[in-house]
């Protein structure tokens, strides 16, 4: 079986590293004996730093450098911008709260939670006025979701750097256990009246950022936030409150959620008219393309990693898709001839990342790494090339293509511009 292969290529490269690494067979790893002279590091032989007084705890001194980055922040204008994801240091599908992405419109308002209200009018029964209090006292959800920002790979349109990460071509994108109150539950409390169609939900930050909901979403799955991985939101994540649409386009969560107001149509705000439409080669523009669609990339190995020499490597990467589950990853190490089935990590959760991983032994030529996922709808993830013929260049948001990878022969591994 596969199975049986891949373990004795491991086992055959552990021998082989033996040899490679040299001096640092002393760390313990490799031809190990039973006289442990010499290997015992000095932070075995004293104690260690006690517990802090009312800490919160930090990473590694070691992992200083897995740090979100921000990108293109006008110097004019430095509270609008975004921070990355650095997709290549993480594991499983938890995005560390530290590390979630972010996208501002008017910088992080400092809320007191104490004077936040949440106001939900227009058509209904009984328009209401919540506090924090009030609306944590709600019966609650707690779920898995991805949130990807509907410009994330944007740049990659026209293929970019080959020196990108994937934290610089795919890191607006994040997973969170989400807690709060379901928009439903809400909307039950108020009443909906029968004409009501739409919900415009409004930022309170100095942008008053906001969108049009449809009511269908608003009755689905769309969550009312005030907590994720089980702590109270980040202030750049809404705190205290914010709207979660999931596998919506990330700009339609609108973060410190001040007001729900439902109508008969669309809001038709700036972030649905000038912003979030995507343009097409013949001057028309599509709006309220709200589903971020099947996609996935390889994280590992990915750009600015480099490859230690010919042998075995696990290939692992992220899958996701707005509208359901990923029933399938394929991965490809020769630019796309043959495709392989990835293992899905479980839990294969609704709107949220899914890890895949792929044993791959490495022959020390040059390769082309990339994956293409299926979703439970049987959609494809298509090449990039596809997604150009029919929607130009014009586009900015909703790029899922499929991401290649290059590996030269030195082990380097580099963005395909
Ligand atoms: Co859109």
């Amino acid at each position: 079986m596969a199975n049986e292969k891949t373990l004795i290529g491991r086992r055959g490269l552990l021998a082989a590293s033996a040899g490679f690494l040299g001096a640092s067979v002393s760390s313990g790893r490799g031809q190990a004996s039973n006289d442990s002279e010499g290997l015992v590091p000095p932070w075995s032989k004293e104690q260690g730093a006690p517990i802090r007084e009312s800490s919160y705890g930090e990473p590694s001194p070691f992992e200083k450098n897995v740090v979100r980055r921000p990108r293109g922040a006008l110097p004019t204008f430095p509270s609008a911008g975004t921070s990355d994801t650095p997709l290549q240091n993480l594991t499983g599908i938890i995005t560390p709260n530290g590390l979630v992405y972010e996208r501002h419109h008017a910088g992080i308002p400092p809320i007191d939670p104490a004077q936040h209200r949440l106001l939900i009018h227009g058509l209904v029964d009984r328009p209401l006025i919540l506090t924090m209090d009030e609306l944590t006292r709600f019966p609650s959800v707690s779920r898995l979701h991805f949130l990807e920002c509907s410009g994330n790979s944007s740049a990659t349109w026209t293929g970019g750097n080959p020196k990108w990460t994937v934290q610089d071509t795919h890191g607006l994108l994040s997973c969170c256990e989400w807690t709060g109150v379901l928009l439903s539950t809400l909307l039950d409390e108020v009443g909906i009246k029968p004409a009501a169609k739409w919900v415009l939900a409004e930022g309170a930050d100095a942008a008053g950022l906001s969108r049009s909901v449809p009511i269908d979403k608003a009755l689905d799955d769309a969550i009312v936030v005030y907590a994720q991985n089980g702590e109270k939101l980040r202030p750049e994540q809404g705190y205290p409150v914010r709207l979660f649409l999931p596998g919506y386009e990330g700009n339609m969560s609108v973060k410190w959620l001040r007001r729900l107001k439902l109508g008969e149509g669309p809001f038709q705000t700036r972030e649905e008219t000038s912003k979030y439409t995507d343009l097409m080669p013949d001057g028309t523009a599509r709006q309220f393309t709200f589903i971020m669609e099947a996609k996935s990339v390889i994280t590992f190995p990915s750009g600015g990693h480099h490859l230690k020499g010919p042998g075995f490597y696990e290939i692992s990467g992220l899958a996701w898709t707005g509208r359901g589950r990923i029933k399938r990853v394929e991965v490809s190490t020769d630019g796309g001839t043959s495709w392989h089935e990835a293992q899905l990590q479980e839990p294969v959760l609704s709107k949220c990342l899914t890890r895949f991983r792929l044993p791959w032994t490495w022959d020390g030529g040059p390769a082309t790494l990339q994956s293409r996922a299926t979703d439970e709808t049987g959609y494809i993830q298509p090449p990039r090339r596809m997604l150009t013929d029919v929607r130009g260049f014009n586009s900015y948001y909703h790029l899922n293509g499929i991401h290649p990878w290059h590996i030269d022969p030195s082990g380097g591994v580099s963005n395909v511009a």
